[in-house]
Protein backbone atom coordinates (compact mmCIF):
# COMPACT_ATOMS: atom_id res chain seq x y z
CA UNK A 1 0.00 0.00 0.00
CA UNK A 2 2.28 2.60 -1.42
CA UNK A 3 -0.26 5.62 -0.52
CA UNK A 4 -1.26 5.12 2.84
CA UNK A 5 -0.44 8.56 4.32
CA UNK A 6 1.76 7.23 7.38
CA UNK A 7 5.23 8.64 6.32
CA UNK A 8 8.10 6.58 6.21
CA UNK A 9 5.86 3.93 8.38
CA UNK A 10 4.86 0.38 6.32
CA UNK A 11 0.91 -0.09 7.42
CA UNK A 12 2.40 -3.02 9.06
CA UNK A 13 4.61 -0.87 11.39
CA UNK A 14 1.93 1.19 11.71
CA UNK A 15 -0.54 -1.74 12.76
CA UNK A 16 1.99 -3.32 15.40
CA UNK A 17 3.30 -0.11 17.40
CA UNK A 18 0.39 1.94 16.76
CA UNK A 19 -3.13 0.62 15.67
CA UNK A 20 -5.53 1.10 18.92
CA UNK A 21 -2.22 1.35 21.19
CA UNK A 22 -0.56 5.15 20.85
CA UNK A 23 -0.91 8.60 19.33
CA UNK A 24 1.17 9.03 15.91
CA UNK A 25 2.23 12.69 13.93
CA UNK A 26 2.37 12.28 10.85
CA UNK A 27 3.98 15.40 8.70
CA UNK A 28 2.66 15.95 4.87
CA UNK A 29 1.09 12.49 5.38
CA UNK A 30 -0.69 13.65 2.30
CA UNK A 31 1.84 15.99 0.67
CA UNK A 32 -0.39 18.75 -1.33
CA UNK A 33 -3.25 18.28 0.49
CA UNK A 34 -5.28 21.40 0.32
CA UNK A 35 -8.66 19.37 1.02
CA UNK A 36 -11.79 18.46 -0.50
CA UNK A 37 -14.12 21.43 0.24
CA UNK A 38 -14.24 25.83 0.21
CA UNK A 39 -16.37 27.53 3.00
CA UNK A 40 -19.13 27.91 0.91
CA UNK A 41 -19.71 24.18 0.19
CA UNK A 42 -19.16 23.06 3.71
CA UNK A 43 -21.95 25.40 4.61
CA UNK A 44 -24.19 24.40 1.43
CA UNK A 45 -24.02 20.88 2.58
CA UNK A 46 -24.84 21.65 6.08
CA UNK A 47 -27.95 22.89 4.83
CA UNK A 48 -29.08 20.15 2.92
CA UNK A 49 -31.63 17.81 4.68
CA UNK A 50 -30.06 14.59 4.02
CA UNK A 51 -26.46 15.61 5.15
CA UNK A 52 -25.64 15.20 9.04
CA UNK A 53 -24.41 18.40 10.72
CA UNK A 54 -23.62 19.89 13.67
CA UNK A 55 -22.74 23.23 14.33
CA UNK A 56 -20.80 23.94 17.81
CA UNK A 57 -20.25 27.39 19.00
CA UNK A 58 -17.96 28.89 22.34
CA UNK A 59 -18.14 31.61 24.46
CA UNK A 60 -15.94 31.61 26.63
CA UNK A 61 -16.08 28.12 28.71
CA UNK A 62 -19.99 27.39 27.45
CA UNK A 63 -20.48 25.56 24.50
CA UNK A 64 -23.77 25.38 22.41
CA UNK A 65 -24.64 22.80 20.05
CA UNK A 66 -26.76 22.91 17.62
CA UNK A 67 -27.82 19.93 15.09
CA UNK A 68 -28.53 20.64 11.48
CA UNK A 69 -30.39 20.77 8.55
CA UNK A 70 -29.68 24.39 8.92
CA UNK A 71 -30.58 27.83 7.09
CA UNK A 72 -28.30 29.75 4.94
CA UNK A 73 -29.24 32.58 7.52
CA UNK A 74 -27.85 30.56 10.25
CA UNK A 75 -24.17 31.38 9.02
CA UNK A 76 -24.76 34.90 8.23
CA UNK A 77 -25.34 35.41 11.65
CA UNK A 78 -22.49 33.74 12.91
CA UNK A 79 -19.55 35.56 14.17
CA UNK A 80 -15.65 35.74 13.60
CA UNK A 81 -14.52 33.81 16.17
CA UNK A 82 -15.47 30.42 17.82
CA UNK A 83 -17.38 28.10 16.42
CA UNK A 84 -17.16 25.17 14.19
CA UNK A 85 -19.52 23.50 11.79
CA UNK A 86 -18.79 19.21 11.07
CA UNK A 87 -20.80 17.31 8.58
CA UNK A 88 -20.60 13.36 8.81
CA UNK A 89 -20.12 10.94 6.11
CA UNK A 90 -18.25 13.20 3.21
CA UNK A 91 -17.40 10.21 1.45
CA UNK A 92 -20.99 9.82 0.72
CA UNK A 93 -21.66 13.32 -0.84
CA UNK A 94 -17.95 13.38 -2.72
CA UNK A 95 -15.84 11.32 -4.97
CA UNK A 96 -13.09 13.01 -3.78
CA UNK A 97 -13.50 11.60 0.15
CA UNK A 98 -14.00 7.83 -1.40
CA UNK A 99 -11.29 8.32 -3.00
CA UNK A 100 -9.09 10.38 -0.06
CA UNK A 101 -10.60 6.88 2.27
CA UNK A 102 -8.62 4.15 -0.27
CA UNK A 103 -5.61 5.74 1.09
CA UNK A 104 -6.55 4.15 4.64
CA UNK A 105 -7.49 1.03 2.90
CA UNK A 106 -4.75 -0.58 4.79
CA UNK A 107 -7.52 -1.05 8.09
CA UNK A 108 -10.18 -3.34 7.19
CA UNK A 109 -13.55 -2.17 4.97
CA UNK A 110 -15.63 -3.64 8.56
CA UNK A 111 -14.12 -1.16 10.85
CA UNK A 112 -14.20 2.08 8.52
CA UNK A 113 -16.95 4.36 10.17
CA UNK A 114 -17.00 7.83 7.82
CA UNK A 115 -14.95 10.25 6.94
CA UNK A 116 -15.85 13.43 8.62
CA UNK A 117 -14.99 17.19 8.03
CA UNK A 118 -14.82 19.75 10.37
CA UNK A 119 -14.66 24.23 9.56
CA UNK A 120 -13.45 26.40 11.97
CA UNK A 121 -12.91 29.74 12.12
CA UNK A 122 -10.40 30.85 14.89
CA UNK A 123 -10.60 29.81 18.10
CA UNK A 124 -13.54 27.06 17.02
CA UNK A 125 -13.40 23.34 18.08
CA UNK A 126 -15.45 20.41 19.83
CA UNK A 127 -13.81 21.54 23.24
CA UNK A 128 -11.75 18.83 25.05
CA UNK A 129 -12.97 15.28 24.32
CA UNK A 130 -12.56 11.63 24.00
CA UNK A 131 -13.61 9.30 20.85
CA UNK A 132 -14.82 5.34 21.30
CA UNK A 133 -13.27 5.29 17.79
CA UNK A 134 -9.71 5.53 16.17
CA UNK A 135 -9.41 8.49 14.40
CA UNK A 136 -7.31 9.61 11.60
CA UNK A 137 -6.99 13.83 12.09
CA UNK A 138 -6.40 15.09 8.60
CA UNK A 139 -5.52 18.94 8.61
CA UNK A 140 -6.90 20.75 5.16
CA UNK A 141 -6.71 24.08 4.80
CA UNK A 142 -5.19 26.54 7.69
CA UNK A 143 -4.18 25.72 11.32
CA UNK A 144 -5.22 23.77 14.06
CA UNK A 145 -3.41 23.30 17.22
CA UNK A 146 -4.21 19.78 18.92
CA UNK A 147 -3.49 18.86 22.65
CA UNK A 148 -3.83 15.35 23.73
CA UNK A 149 -3.54 13.47 27.14
CA UNK A 150 -3.57 9.89 27.79
CA UNK A 151 -5.77 9.87 30.90
CA UNK A 152 -8.13 7.89 33.29
CA UNK A 153 -10.37 10.63 34.21
CA UNK A 154 -12.90 10.71 31.27
CA UNK A 155 -15.68 12.69 33.46
CA UNK A 156 -17.67 14.63 31.13
CA UNK A 157 -19.30 18.22 32.18
CA UNK A 158 -23.09 17.70 32.80
CA UNK A 159 -24.07 21.63 31.92
CA UNK A 160 -23.75 21.31 28.41
CA UNK A 161 -24.88 19.26 25.49
CA UNK A 162 -21.45 18.69 23.78
CA UNK A 163 -19.40 15.49 25.54
CA UNK A 164 -16.65 17.74 26.65
CA UNK A 165 -14.29 16.37 29.68
CA UNK A 166 -14.49 18.04 33.29
CA UNK A 167 -10.71 18.05 33.44
CA UNK A 168 -7.83 18.15 30.22
CA UNK A 169 -4.60 18.32 31.30
CA UNK A 170 -2.72 18.18 27.93
CA UNK A 171 0.06 16.45 27.97
CA UNK A 172 1.66 17.01 24.10
CA UNK A 173 0.44 19.69 21.54
CA UNK A 174 1.00 20.01 18.31
CA UNK A 175 0.32 22.58 15.67
CA UNK A 176 -0.67 21.41 12.22
CA UNK A 177 -1.07 22.31 8.97
CA UNK A 178 -2.62 21.22 5.42
CA UNK A 179 -1.52 17.59 4.72
CA UNK A 180 -0.34 17.10 8.44
CA UNK A 181 -2.20 13.82 10.59
CA UNK A 182 -2.53 12.91 13.88
CA UNK A 183 -3.47 9.12 14.60
CA UNK A 184 -5.52 8.64 18.05
CA UNK A 185 -6.21 5.45 19.55
CA UNK A 186 -9.89 5.41 21.26
CA UNK A 187 -10.53 7.10 24.80
CA UNK A 188 -7.30 9.61 24.00
CA UNK A 189 -8.57 12.61 25.68
CA UNK A 190 -8.18 15.35 22.62
CA UNK A 191 -8.49 19.19 22.05
CA UNK A 192 -8.62 20.50 18.22
CA UNK A 193 -8.74 24.68 18.35
CA UNK A 194 -8.48 26.22 15.29
CA UNK A 195 -5.38 28.87 15.11
CA UNK A 196 -6.61 30.29 11.59
CA UNK A 197 -9.65 29.55 9.56
CA UNK A 198 -9.18 26.17 8.63
CA UNK A 199 -10.87 22.53 7.70
CA UNK A 200 -10.42 18.75 9.01
CA UNK A 201 -10.71 16.09 7.71
CA UNK A 202 -11.44 12.76 10.11
CA UNK A 203 -11.18 9.32 9.40
CA UNK A 204 -13.07 7.24 12.01
CA UNK A 205 -13.62 3.40 12.38
CA UNK A 206 -15.67 1.72 14.85
CA UNK A 207 -15.27 -0.89 17.28
CA UNK A 208 -19.04 -1.54 18.29
CA UNK A 209 -19.10 -2.26 22.05
CA UNK A 210 -19.55 -5.79 23.15
CA UNK A 211 -23.28 -4.90 24.08
CA UNK A 212 -23.82 -3.94 20.65
CA UNK A 213 -22.73 -7.27 19.02
CA UNK A 214 -24.05 -9.22 21.88
CA UNK A 215 -27.68 -7.08 20.76
CA UNK A 216 -27.41 -7.89 17.18
CA UNK A 217 -26.41 -11.52 17.67
CA UNK A 218 -29.70 -11.84 19.79
CA UNK A 219 -31.35 -10.27 16.76
CA UNK A 220 -30.32 -12.82 14.47
CA UNK A 221 -30.96 -15.22 16.67
CA UNK A 222 -34.25 -13.99 16.76
CA UNK A 223 -34.99 -13.58 13.36
CA UNK A 224 -33.39 -17.03 12.40
CA UNK A 225 -33.61 -19.36 15.19
CA UNK A 226 -36.32 -22.18 14.30
CA UNK A 227 -37.27 -24.40 18.02
CA UNK A 228 -39.75 -26.66 17.54
CA UNK A 229 -42.37 -28.27 20.71
CA UNK A 230 -44.18 -26.21 23.38
CA UNK A 231 -44.32 -26.14 26.65
CA UNK A 232 -45.93 -29.45 28.18
CA UNK A 233 -46.63 -30.43 31.80
CA UNK A 234 -48.47 -33.45 32.13
CA UNK A 235 -47.15 -33.55 35.74
CA UNK A 236 -48.56 -30.81 37.00
CA UNK A 237 -48.72 -31.01 40.70
CA UNK A 238 -51.95 -29.31 42.58
CA UNK A 239 -50.17 -26.05 44.03
CA UNK A 240 -51.81 -24.27 46.77
CA UNK A 241 -50.62 -20.51 45.67
CA UNK A 242 -51.84 -20.18 42.36
CA UNK A 243 -49.96 -16.77 41.79
CA UNK A 244 -46.42 -18.36 42.05
CA UNK A 245 -44.17 -19.84 39.54
CA UNK A 246 -43.16 -22.79 39.91
CA UNK A 247 -40.10 -24.40 40.18
CA UNK A 248 -40.79 -27.26 37.57
CA UNK A 249 -42.11 -24.51 35.24
CA UNK A 250 -38.44 -22.35 35.44
CA UNK A 251 -36.49 -25.56 35.30
CA UNK A 252 -38.28 -26.61 31.66
CA UNK A 253 -38.21 -23.41 30.11
CA UNK A 254 -34.51 -23.28 31.08
CA UNK A 255 -34.26 -26.62 29.41
CA UNK A 256 -35.49 -25.23 26.35
CA UNK A 257 -33.15 -22.04 26.46
CA UNK A 258 -30.09 -24.32 26.91
CA UNK A 259 -31.27 -26.07 23.37
CA UNK A 260 -30.21 -23.09 21.71
CA UNK A 261 -27.34 -23.13 19.07
CA UNK A 262 -25.51 -21.65 16.33
CA UNK A 263 -23.15 -22.13 13.97
CA UNK A 264 -20.07 -20.41 12.51
CA UNK A 265 -22.26 -19.12 9.86
CA UNK A 266 -24.76 -17.66 12.28
CA UNK A 267 -22.36 -15.24 13.66
CA UNK A 268 -20.88 -14.99 9.60
CA UNK A 269 -24.82 -13.86 8.51
CA UNK A 270 -24.64 -11.79 12.20
CA UNK A 271 -21.84 -9.79 11.43
CA UNK A 272 -21.60 -9.67 7.73
CA UNK A 273 -25.56 -7.89 7.83
CA UNK A 274 -24.93 -5.81 11.07
CA UNK A 275 -21.30 -4.40 9.69
CA UNK A 276 -22.49 -4.03 5.65
CA UNK A 277 -25.99 -2.40 6.99
CA UNK A 278 -26.35 1.12 5.88
CA UNK A 279 -26.95 3.75 9.06
CA UNK A 280 -30.49 4.99 9.12
CA UNK A 281 -29.85 8.42 7.25
CA UNK A 282 -28.95 6.80 4.21
CA UNK A 283 -30.63 6.46 0.95
CA UNK A 284 -29.91 5.40 -2.31
CA UNK A 285 -31.14 6.74 -5.50
CA UNK A 286 -32.52 4.46 -7.88
CA UNK A 287 -31.77 5.07 -11.50
CA UNK A 288 -34.40 7.84 -13.12
CA UNK A 289 -34.84 5.94 -16.54
CA UNK A 290 -33.52 2.46 -15.96
CA UNK A 291 -32.43 -0.26 -18.35
CA UNK A 292 -34.28 -3.30 -19.08
CA UNK A 293 -32.51 -6.30 -17.93
CA UNK A 294 -31.24 -7.06 -21.23
CA UNK A 295 -29.65 -3.91 -22.04
CA UNK A 296 -28.09 -3.54 -18.55
CA UNK A 297 -26.28 -6.93 -19.39
CA UNK A 298 -25.22 -5.72 -23.19
CA UNK A 299 -23.79 -2.58 -21.53
CA UNK A 300 -22.37 -4.13 -18.46
CA UNK A 301 -19.84 -5.81 -21.70
CA UNK A 302 -19.00 -2.07 -22.34
CA UNK A 303 -18.83 0.00 -19.12
CA UNK A 304 -17.18 -0.49 -16.05
CA UNK A 305 -19.84 -1.06 -12.86
CA UNK A 306 -19.44 0.94 -9.31
CA UNK A 307 -20.84 0.39 -6.31
CA UNK A 308 -22.35 3.25 -4.90
CA UNK A 309 -20.58 5.63 -2.67
CA UNK A 310 -23.09 4.79 0.07
CA UNK A 311 -23.07 0.92 -0.49
CA UNK A 312 -21.37 -1.12 1.98
CA UNK A 313 -20.27 -4.67 0.84
CA UNK A 314 -18.17 -7.18 2.59
CA UNK A 315 -17.67 -10.89 1.80
CA UNK A 316 -16.32 -13.76 3.50
CA UNK A 317 -15.68 -16.91 1.02
CA UNK A 318 -18.39 -16.73 -0.99
CA UNK A 319 -20.93 -15.09 1.25
CA UNK A 320 -21.67 -11.89 -0.10
CA UNK A 321 -23.26 -8.68 2.63
CA UNK A 322 -24.35 -5.38 0.55
CA UNK A 323 -26.41 -2.89 2.89
CA UNK A 324 -27.36 -5.51 5.31
CA UNK A 325 -28.39 -8.31 2.57
CA UNK A 326 -26.96 -11.79 1.78
CA UNK A 327 -26.33 -14.03 -0.60
CA UNK A 328 -23.60 -17.18 -1.66
CA UNK A 329 -22.43 -16.61 -4.85
CA UNK A 330 -21.67 -19.30 -7.34
CA UNK A 331 -17.59 -19.79 -7.09
CA UNK A 332 -17.24 -18.39 -10.80
CA UNK A 333 -19.00 -14.74 -9.63
CA UNK A 334 -16.78 -14.70 -6.81
CA UNK A 335 -13.67 -13.18 -8.62
CA UNK A 336 -16.15 -10.44 -9.77
CA UNK A 337 -17.86 -9.78 -6.95
CA UNK A 338 -14.67 -9.27 -5.20
CA UNK A 339 -13.26 -7.01 -7.05
CA UNK A 340 -16.32 -5.18 -6.42
CA UNK A 341 -15.92 -4.92 -3.13
CA UNK A 342 -12.37 -4.29 -2.63
CA UNK A 343 -11.94 -1.94 -5.87
CA UNK A 344 -15.27 -0.66 -5.79
CA UNK A 345 -15.67 -0.51 -9.27
CA UNK A 346 -15.17 -3.57 -11.86
CA UNK A 347 -13.92 -3.17 -15.64
CA UNK A 348 -16.23 -3.98 -18.70
CA UNK A 349 -17.57 -7.74 -17.92
CA UNK A 350 -19.42 -10.08 -20.14
CA UNK A 351 -21.54 -11.57 -17.32
CA UNK A 352 -23.70 -14.62 -17.45
CA UNK A 353 -27.30 -14.39 -17.19
CA UNK A 354 -26.97 -15.29 -13.43
CA UNK A 355 -24.51 -12.60 -12.46
CA UNK A 356 -26.58 -10.27 -14.34
CA UNK A 357 -29.71 -10.40 -13.00
CA UNK A 358 -28.78 -10.30 -9.37
CA UNK A 359 -26.61 -7.48 -10.75
CA UNK A 360 -29.46 -5.70 -12.41
CA UNK A 361 -31.37 -6.22 -8.80
CA UNK A 362 -28.89 -4.04 -7.36
CA UNK A 363 -28.31 -1.46 -10.22
CA UNK A 364 -32.43 -0.79 -9.60
CA UNK A 365 -31.99 -0.38 -5.94
CA UNK A 366 -29.28 2.41 -6.72
CA UNK A 367 -26.58 0.42 -4.63
CA UNK A 368 -24.39 -0.18 -7.85
CA UNK A 369 -23.85 2.09 -11.13
CA UNK A 370 -23.30 1.76 -14.59
CA UNK A 371 -20.20 3.81 -15.16
CA UNK A 372 -22.15 5.63 -18.21
CA UNK A 373 -25.22 6.53 -15.62
CA UNK A 374 -25.02 9.42 -13.30
CA UNK A 375 -24.11 8.39 -9.94
CA UNK A 376 -27.34 9.48 -7.40
CA UNK A 377 -29.41 11.88 -8.58
CA UNK A 378 -29.09 14.19 -6.05
CA UNK A 379 -28.93 17.65 -6.66
CA UNK A 380 -25.72 18.41 -4.31
CA UNK A 381 -24.18 15.86 -5.25
CA UNK A 382 -24.20 17.05 -9.11
CA UNK A 383 -23.18 20.32 -7.82
CA UNK A 384 -20.17 18.90 -6.09
CA UNK A 385 -19.37 16.62 -8.95
CA UNK A 386 -17.32 18.68 -11.61
CA UNK A 387 -14.08 19.70 -9.38
CA UNK A 388 -10.67 19.10 -9.61
CA UNK A 389 -8.36 16.57 -8.70
CA UNK A 390 -6.86 16.59 -5.05
CA UNK A 391 -6.04 13.22 -3.68
C1 LIG B 1 -13.00 18.45 14.71
O1 LIG B 1 -12.73 18.24 13.53
O2 LIG B 1 -13.12 19.60 15.15
C2 LIG B 1 -13.17 17.36 15.70
C3 LIG B 1 -12.59 16.06 15.31
C4 LIG B 1 -12.36 15.19 16.51
O3 LIG B 1 -11.95 15.64 17.55
O4 LIG B 1 -12.58 13.97 16.44
CO1 LIG C 1 -12.52 13.68 18.61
Amino acid sequence: MNDAPLGGLSPTTFLRRHWHKSPLLVAQAVPDFLGLLTPPEIRKLATHPDVQARLVIRSGKSWQLHHGPFRPVDFKSLPDKNWTVLVQDLNHWLPEASQLLNRFSFIPDARLDDLMVSYAVPGGGVGPHFDSYDVFLLQGFGLRRWAIAETRDLELRTDCDLKILRRFKPQQEWELSAGDMLYLPPQWAHDGMALTECFTYSVGFRAPTRQEWVNAFLDHLRDHLLVEGRYADPDLKWQPDPAELSHPLLQQIGHILQTIRWTDQDILSCVGRYLSEPKPHVFFTPPTAPLTEAAFRKALGRTSLHLDRCSRLLYRGRHFFMNGEEWQAPAAHCPFWKTLANQHVTPPHKADMALSSALHGFYLAGWIHLASSEQGDHPLKRNLLPRKKLV
